[in-house]
Formats: C-alpha cells, sequence, structure tokens
C-alpha cells in the first residue's frame, strides 16, 4: 500500500525536506538540478562541492549561478578558512541560496591534500569554526 506522505510546504528558508539529492561532484550541476526539479518538487537540491578558492577567484557567475526552478536550493562549500568561508557564504546570500553547507565528508586524496572534506573531522575546533559563517545565512534566520 502506498501511504500519503505528509509534507511540509511552507517555502520557508532554513525548513527541513523530507528528502534531499546530495551534492555530487560532476552530477549536481544546474542541467542535473533543473531536471531533478522536474521530478522533485519538495526535495532539497545541492549543488556540486564548489572551493573557495575557485569562488574567490573563478567565475562567479558559471559557478554560482543557477534557476530559481531549482529552489530550494544548498550550496555545498570546500575549503577549511574562516575567513574565506565567510565571504564565500555572503556570496551564497547574495545569489539566494537557501542554505550553505561545509563539506566534511569527501575522502577523496585530492580533498584532503586541499586540507579539507573528511580530514577536516580531525580537527572538530576548525570545523567550528569553519560552519560557523556557514549556519543560515542572517536573511534566513528565525526572528
Ligand atoms: C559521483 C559522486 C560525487 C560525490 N560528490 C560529493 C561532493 O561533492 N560532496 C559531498 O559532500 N559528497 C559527495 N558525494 C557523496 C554523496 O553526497 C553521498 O553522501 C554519498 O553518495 C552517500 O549517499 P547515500 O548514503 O544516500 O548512498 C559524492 C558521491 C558520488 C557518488
Amino acid at each position: 500500500m502506498v501511504q500519503d506522505i505528509t509534507l511540509d510546504k511552507t517555502a520557508c528558508r532554513g525548513q527541513t525536506w523530507p528528502l534531499s539529492i546530495a551534492p555530487m561532484m560532476d552530477r549536481t550541476d544546474r542541467h542535473y538540478r533543473y531536471f531533478m526539479r522536474q521530478i522533485t518538487r519538495y526535495t532539497l537540491l545541492y549543488t556540486e562541492m564548489i572551493t573557495t578558492a575557485a569562488l574567490l577567484h573563478g567565475d562567479r557567475d558559471k559557478l554560482l549561478g543557477f534557476s530559481e526552478t531549482e529552489k530550494p536550493l544548498a550550496l555545498q562549500l570546500g575549503g577549511d578558512d574562516p575567513a574565506h568561508l565567510a565571504t564565500c557564504a555572503r556570496l551564497a546570500e547574495d545569489w539566494g541560496y537557501d542554505e550553505v553547507n561545509l563539506n566534511v565528508g569527501c575522502p577523496s586524496d585530492r580533498v584532503q591534500h586541499g586540507h579539507f572534506g573528511a580530514c577536516l573531522m580531525a580537527q572538530p575546533a576548525l570545523v567550528a569554526r569553519c560552519s560557523r559563517p556557514c549556519a543560515r545565512p542572517p536573511h534566513c534566520q528565525s526572528p
């Protein structure tokens, strides 16, 4: 028997969504997300991981651009510098992302070489400092 799922349809940032599509490098680009949004409206979508270095020095329009159709949308950042992450979190807010997510799970050699992803878990105090600016952007906070 198929059961109804009660969905919280409040279009409010900071809500919990019943499902999300995890961030995946070389997969969850804007084309993939747009396609997924044709299938599901009540799912939080993630970008691919974008490094703070790429955002600070690269083509921001290309890296951050998305269609309103994709929302709710979370930006996943890769980095280990709280100040850089704070700048990138502000960019995410300016671009209209609903959430910022810090990658502390990717175990790949390339990512560890950059000192972010899973290896950050060995430094919980640094993770705390890094994740503070990634916590819900100011416009998303509850009154
Ligand atoms: C191709 C691929 C790319 C991924 N890239 C990322 C990434 O950029 N950031 C991240 O946090 N996790 C990444 N992951 C991990 C996924 O987000 C997810 O956590 C993982 O696939 C486990 O999901 P599951 O428990 O639903 O199977 C990637 C996984 C795959 C298969």
